[in-house]
């Protein structure tokens, strides 16, 4: 009986899935046939950046609607706020605006811009699915954001759009280590050391700052992360700042041997 429950905990379930997804790959390397192409960029490094993504009037109209939310001049039903240093004591200093998605102005402006976001990042990869859900992150002074995690085991995508400027690492950037959303030895021994202090299950604090790569931007820039990779936001300075506006897309699952 306590085994059972032991086996039906979300470490174990987790922990399976990890395996599973190990033996996925080794499958693959070691098969002759490789799916290697042109949406391998994702598949491999995790990661895609699109400088200049949107800019001069497409650009200063999101920046405007945006800072008419943050700066409480624009009240909708449809739109959530919530500082989430206070809910979930994560984040510390973090502004996390729900439901854009949802709101009868966002679309009316906006829709094309949706469009051209999922188009953009479905050309990037075929697991990549629709557009579920639009938030904005605002941080200020978040000079202890959390450590470096995964959004989940399994592919993950999320297209990050900088509004502000993020050129330096005082207005903490969002990070990332390329490919550390293959599952991998490592991802095992992170699991099975959460498990053991009973930290976050998706903590991946031992990969340490060296493999960690900050992507510095300017308002406009593009990023499509996988989320089961390891990444989190560069500690910012006491002046620093950082707007962005976050698409969280469906994951369509394919039965190839793509990573
Ligand atoms: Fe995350």
């Amino acid at each position: 009986m306590m085994l059972q429950s032991i086996l039906n905990t979300s470490y174990v379930r987790e922990l399976k899935e990890c395996l599973r997804l190990m033996l996925r790959d080794t499958k693959s390397l070691l098969s002759k046939t490789k799916y290697y192409n042109a949406q391998s960029e994702l598949a491999q490094e995790g990661l895609v950046i699109k400088r200049a993504f949107l800019s001069g009037r497409k650009l200063s109209s999101l920046q405007s609607f945006v800072g008419e939310i943050l700066s409480d001049k624009y009240h909708s039903n449809s739109l959530e706020i919530v500082d989430r240093g206070k809910k979930f004591g994560q984040d510390p200093n973090m502004i996390d605006v729900f439901g854009l998605e949802n709101d009868a102005k966002f679309k009316k402006k906006f829709t094309r811009l949706v469009n051209d976001v999922q188009s953009f990042c479905q050309s990037n990869s075929e697991r990549v699915g629709p557009v579920q859900n639009i938030n904005i992150y605002f941080t200020r002074s978040a000079n202890d954001p959390r450590c470096l995690h995964s959004d989940s085991i399994s592919n993950q995508y999320k297209a990050f759009i900088y509004l502000t400027d993020v050129s330096s690492l005082e207005n903490g950037p969002y990070c990332f280590v390329k490919k550390s959303h293959k599952a991998s030895f490592r991802r095992i021994l992170s699991f099975l050391m959460n498990f053991l202090i009973r930290s976050n299950l998706y903590d991946r604090w031992f990969l340490g700052a060296r493999s960690k790569y900050a992507l510095l931007g300017t308002p406009g820039d593009l990023i499509l992360s996988d989320q089961a990779g390891a990444h989190g936001a560069h500690p910012q300075s006491n002046n620093g700042c950082r707007i962005l506006v976050m698409f969280n897309f469906g994951t369509i699952k394919i039965n190839s041997q793509e990573a």
